[in-house]
């Protein structure tokens, strides 16, 4: 028998998908200052939907940490029975129920290139039993999830089962500062005993899947200067420094042939997975070439040597380069050498590094290493701590009994190599273990043209996070 909120979500689920699109058609951009806008117009049109089911003290809450922030969004219905925290035998006290803190991101990432989208990136689209659209899965739809399931319980059932506590953030694609800055006030409205977040993939279609661990990252930015200004190529070329070529060359540095990075003590707190964790990774249905030919696409798959592709993805440290903004872009042929480059690096942490530690690292090395005649300064952009959940607690005991009932299946539980930095800050600041359930799939195309969200995930999402939520209430 299906709960009366599970029921409701079933009757209602054409407008909850009607709701999603207008939603996703706001390009909530966090990064774009022109769509500061649209991020606050997501913000309100959130906490409206939040008031209009009935949670309680809704407000936006406003971050500011160097640039203009996008709001917060807050919400909570705390009249389940019981306080976060107390009593210290929970179960002896009779009617106690926990508070949950549900995290989610409306901002999104930038569309572009455009050209490869098939629907237009802010007209959500139906196809083959997907929602096309910017923000799809990463995470308006996963985020809305939450709403549509607390919608459910309190049209359903007057109430929660649980306590709860809604915290969405404007910011998550852009680092995340404001809410990091926010949750290290440790503010009493954060009061709770477990976060639940739906940020992350099944490993595979059909599969109920809890994400377990996180790598951390640190975003940085090279700046490699040459002569004092542009100069001519003829003239100069044979004396003046290329802070292009010398920029190559330290990148070139960063990593060998082999794929491992050549930082200096990089790896030193790298901390290993358990023999038990790397056995359960070896039971996960993956196929290596399916995954080069479906999901890659490229000739061969690289890396360190003598890791699984679980392993360098999931729990080994990685660098790679997104941008060389600079120089000389346009079409045909221009003979300058550039007095200036830059280059965007990131590095993906595995648990026990911290981000302050791999960027002093970092930057000396590339100091070391930068060639005569140029001068090299090296910028952190953002930071975000690895995370490690402990499996052995009650919240992930009933968000497999839920997901079990859902999906007809046990659940695997794996990590990923992404990040979520608020996910570490939960842990540091409020000593929140986090339930990181998510739907998306391995071919979503986060970040990427066609940005997708399998629309039966969407449906059978809700019904878990009200099972979930029902259950963690028991
Ligand atoms: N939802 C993703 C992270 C993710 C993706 C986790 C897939 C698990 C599976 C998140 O929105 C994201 O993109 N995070 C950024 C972090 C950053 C900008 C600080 C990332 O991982 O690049
Ligand atoms: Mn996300
Ligand atoms: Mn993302």
């Amino acid at each position: 028998m299906p709960s009366p909120a599970s029921a409701f979500a079933a009757e209602n689920h054409a407008r909850f998908l009607d709701e999603l699109k207008a939603l996703l058609r706001i390009p909530s951009i966090s990064t774009l200052p022109e769509h500061a806008g649209d991020c606050r117009k997501t913000a309100e049109t959130l906490a409206a939907e939040l008031k209009r089911i009935g949670m309680e003290h809704v407000r936006l809450i406003e971050t500011n940490v160097g640039r203009e922030g996008h709001p917060l969004v807050y919400a909570d219905w705390l009249h389940a029975a019981g306080k976060p925290g107390a009593p210290a035998d929970r179960s002896s006290a009779a009617g106690w129920k926990p508070t949950v803190l549900m995290y989610g991101h409306y901002d999104v990432q930038p569309a572009d290139p455009l050209d490869e989208w098939k629907t237009p990136p802010f007209e959500p689209t139906e196809r083959n039993g997907n929602l096309y659209a910017r923000g799809a899965v990463d995470d308006k739809g996963q985020m809305y999830m939450h709403v549509k399931a607390l919608e459910a319980l309190l049209k359903a059932d007057g109430k929660l089962p649980v306590n709860v506590r809604v915290l969405l953030e404007g910011e998550e694609e852009v680092g995340g500062e404001g809410i990091a800055a926010y949750v290290a006030s440790k503010p009493a409205d954060l009061k709770a005993d477990f976060a639940l977040i739906s940020d992350t993939e099944l490993f595979a279609p059909g599969l109920p899947t809890l994400c377990v661990g996180l790598r951390g990252m640190i975003y940085t930015e090279l700046e490699v200067r040459g002569a004092k200004t542009d100069l001519h190529s003829g003239m100069y070329g044979g004396a003046a420094p290329n802070p292009f070529v010398a920029l190559a060359q330290i990148i070139a540095g960063l990593k060998d042939r082999e794929g491992k990075i050549l930082i200096p003590g990089f790896y030193d707190d790298v901390e290993a997975p358990s023999a038990e964790e790397l056995a359960a990774w070896k039971s996960l249905p993956f196929d290596e070439e399916h995954y080069r030919e479906t999901e890659v696409g490229s000739k061969a798959l690289v890396g360190e040597a003598g890791y699984s592709v679980l392993e360098r993805t999931w729990a080994r440290p990685t660098l790679d380069v997104h941008g060389i903004p600079g120089g000389f872009i346009g079409a045909g042929a221009k003979t300058v050498i550039p007095a200036k480059a830059t280059a965007k690096v990131s590095m993906r942490l595995a648990p026990k590094m911290t981000p302050a530690k791999a960027f002093a690292q970092y930057k000396s090395y590339v100091e070391q290493i930068a060639p005569a005649g140029v001068e090299v300064s090296v910028r952190l952009i953002h930071q975000g701590d690895a995370c490690l959940i402990p499996v052995d607690n009650p919240y992930i005991q009933a968000a497999t009994k839920a997901l079990r009932e859902v999906w007809g299946r046990e659940t695997v539980f794996i990590r990923s190599g992404g990040s979520i930095p608020i996910v570490g800050d939960f842990d540091r600041h409020l000593g929140l273990p986090s339930v990181m359930m998510g739907f998306g799939l391995p071919d979503d195309n986060l970040h990427a043209p066609n940005e997708k969200f399998n629309l039966e995930n969407f449906r059978l999402g809700i019904q878990s996070i009200i099972g979930f939520l029902e259950e963690a209430g028991r």
